[in-house]
């Protein structure tokens, strides 16, 4: 199973789990979540409804029609190649048919997550199969509004032996804000689930992405090294970088790379400033990452918020900022010293949103 490299760790963990009710994945943007999820699947050829949730991430929050629709497409995309899984649907509330496409009502007579997935279950019981319901970036369902998936996800936990949950994330509040294992009202509070951090590459395994993608193509490469100090080992930036570089020599390529990272970064901190009604306070989180850059301590940033503002920041404003950039998985906790996530979240301090 080699479609993609290294991760030999992370794809062993995924494919023992596969039996396992509920399989989350966390890891920061473009580290390759999504392609080991479907470098497993397809390499084991598993039957699987993979729910792309990423889609929402441009809406303010997301209403059951707007999962159901998704769910309703991918469904059909299962119907339309296993002979016989449509006739499972028959008896569930809400469904339509029109020769082997099924349609969900949200209506009054609304389709409900959990019979589609007993209908599921059933029928991969009949045929000694299994089915796995990936939530990809599942983060997006935290907008939610008027339905909770969960009792879904635990009534599959108890009764449902044949189908199992992937979960992706990029941000760790996937755990604390959607599914709440620790929460004591939430349907999963302490259930055990697998957990799989897919983490930037280290220098050497960066560097040898770089080469091998490079003498894949037939060029030699000498400045992988380079690349690494500048854009450190995240997969989907190094990609990009390869990418670029085959394409068009001549333009410079770093500039391109961190251009597209620092894109993608600054949309994602604009959503955490807008959906948490954060906007007044972005100089303040600008001040933190800016501070942050080679690592800090809390001292370090009380420090740089109080000179910013020329006045004192009391300890719950400053333990507020730094526990959503941490939720939101901007920092990451060392040691009692805060990093930042990606090298290129220290350019963004001119970000508009
Ligand atoms: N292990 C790997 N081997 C080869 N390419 C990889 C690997 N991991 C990631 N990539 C490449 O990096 C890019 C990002 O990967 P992917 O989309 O899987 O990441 P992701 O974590 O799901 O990203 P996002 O947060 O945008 O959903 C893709 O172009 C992918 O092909
Ligand atoms: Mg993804």
């Amino acid at each position: 199973m080699k479609d993609i490299f290294d991760r030999e760790k992370e794809i062993n963990v995924l494919r023992n789990s596969l039996d396992s009710p509920l399989t989350v994945i966390l890891g920061l943007r473009r580290t390759g979540k999504t392609s080991l999820v479907k470098s497993v699947l397809n390499n084991i050829r598993a039957t699987y409804v993979f729910l792309d949730m990423r889609r929402f991430e441009n809406k303010e929050y997301i209403v059951y029609k707007d999962f159901l629709s998704v769910l309703e497409r991918e469904v059909n995309s299962i119907t339309r190649k296993y002979k016989g899984l449509v006739d499972y649907f028959k008896t569930v509330k809400g469904v339509n048919f029109a020769g082997l496409s099924l349609s969900f009502s949200w209506g009054k007579e609304r389709t409900e997550l959990s019979d589609v997935l007993s209908s599921l279950n059933e029928w991969a019981e009949d045929n000694g199969n299994n089915v796995i319901l990936v939530l990809d970036e599942a983060q997006e369902l935290i907008k939610l509004k008027g339905y909770d998936i969960l009792p879904s996800i635990a009534y599959t936990f108890d009764n449902l032996r044949n189908l199992s949950f992937i979960v992706t994330g990029s941000e760790i509040r996937v755990k604390s804000k959607f599914l709440r294992f620790d929460n004591e009202n939430s349907p999963l509070y302490g259930r055990a689930y697998v957990e799989i951090n897919v983490n930037p590459f280290d220098k050497d395994t960066s560097i040898k992405f770089l080469e091998k993608g490079f003498e894949e193509q037939g060029i030699k490469f000498s400045r992988a090294e380079e690349v690494y100090e500048e854009l450190g080992g995240n997969p989907g930036w190094l990609t990009y970088y390869g990418y670029v570089y085959i394409k068009k020599r001549d333009t410079d390529v770093m500039e391109g790379t961190k251009k597209y990272a620092k894109k993608l970064l600054s949309t994602e901190f604009c959503n955490f400033l807008i959906e948490g009604n954060r906007l007044q306070s972005k100089e303040r989180y600008l001040k933190v990452l800016e501070t942050c850059k080679f690592g800090c301590s809390w001292k370090d940033i009380k420090n740089a918020l109080e000179a910013l503002e020329g006045r004192e920041i009391n300890d719950d404003t400053l333990y507020t900022i730094l526990h959503n950039l941490l939720e939101y998985s901007f920092l990451i906790k060392e040691n009692r010293k805060y990093f930042l996530a990606d090298p290129i979240l220290k350019e963004i301090s001119n970000v508009k949103c």
